[in-house]
């Protein structure tokens, strides 16, 4: 798809069609696209934890994610649970490179994440970014290690319906020319 178009395309997406389910090889050629995404000295600290067990969705949509969120990921394929590996991006031999720190893994986590909903948009899919989840329960059912922080949880599946688009700010509030 032309990239104008794909990024128009790709919404939040809160209503996806019942019934419809996506192969492991596509969710693959999502991730392979998510990986060319850059990162701090290429350190590569994200994490996908690809959930489609249905018990485990079950768990993750009743027990850790808000009603808010268990309803806009109804219907959804898979959970994407995403973290990023902690003391490596924004680190050289274990001290922070600057004030930032563990911030920059995360930084390199939401470019990872902007790739991988851009190229399930590309595939067609619509994804809902979350950021309000269970982070602990999440750790637990997937045992995720220590070592890595627990960011997003991502759904992914075939829209039911047109998503608003919302608006964005002029571009005089967020760009600074001098
Ligand atoms: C880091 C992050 C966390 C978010 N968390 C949530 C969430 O918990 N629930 C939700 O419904 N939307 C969540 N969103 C989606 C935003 O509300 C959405 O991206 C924004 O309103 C712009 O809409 P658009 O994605 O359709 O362009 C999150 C987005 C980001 C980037």
């Amino acid at each position: 798809m032309e990239f104008k178009e794909l990024i128009k395309r790709r919404r939040s997406v809160r209503s996806l069609q019942a019934g419809r389910t996506i192969d492991k090889e596509t969710i693959e050629e999502i991730l392979r696209d998510t990986q060319m995404a850059p990162s701090y000295r290429n350190s590569q600290t994200g994490r996908y934890y690809v959930v489609c067990d249905p018990e485990k969705m079950a768990k993750i949509s009743n027990d850790l994610l808000p009603e808010r969120n268990r309803l806009g990921s109804r219907n959804t394929c898979a959970y994407i649970v995403t973290t990023f590996v902690k003391g490596i991006a924004g680190f050289t031999n274990g001290a922070a490179d600057n004030e930032l720190g563990d911030e920059w893994g995360a930084y390199d986590l939401g470019l990872q994440n902007a790739y991988f909903v851009l190229s399930a948009s590309d595939h067609g899919l619509d994804t809902l970014i979350m950021g309000i989840r269970d982070a602990q329960g999440l750790r637990a059912l997937l045992d995720i290690p220590e070592e890595e922080e627990v960011a997003a949880v991502l759904s992914i599946g075939y829209r039911d319906g047109e998503p608003a688009l919302r608006p964005r700010k002029d571009l005089g509030e967020i760009a600074f020319f001098s």
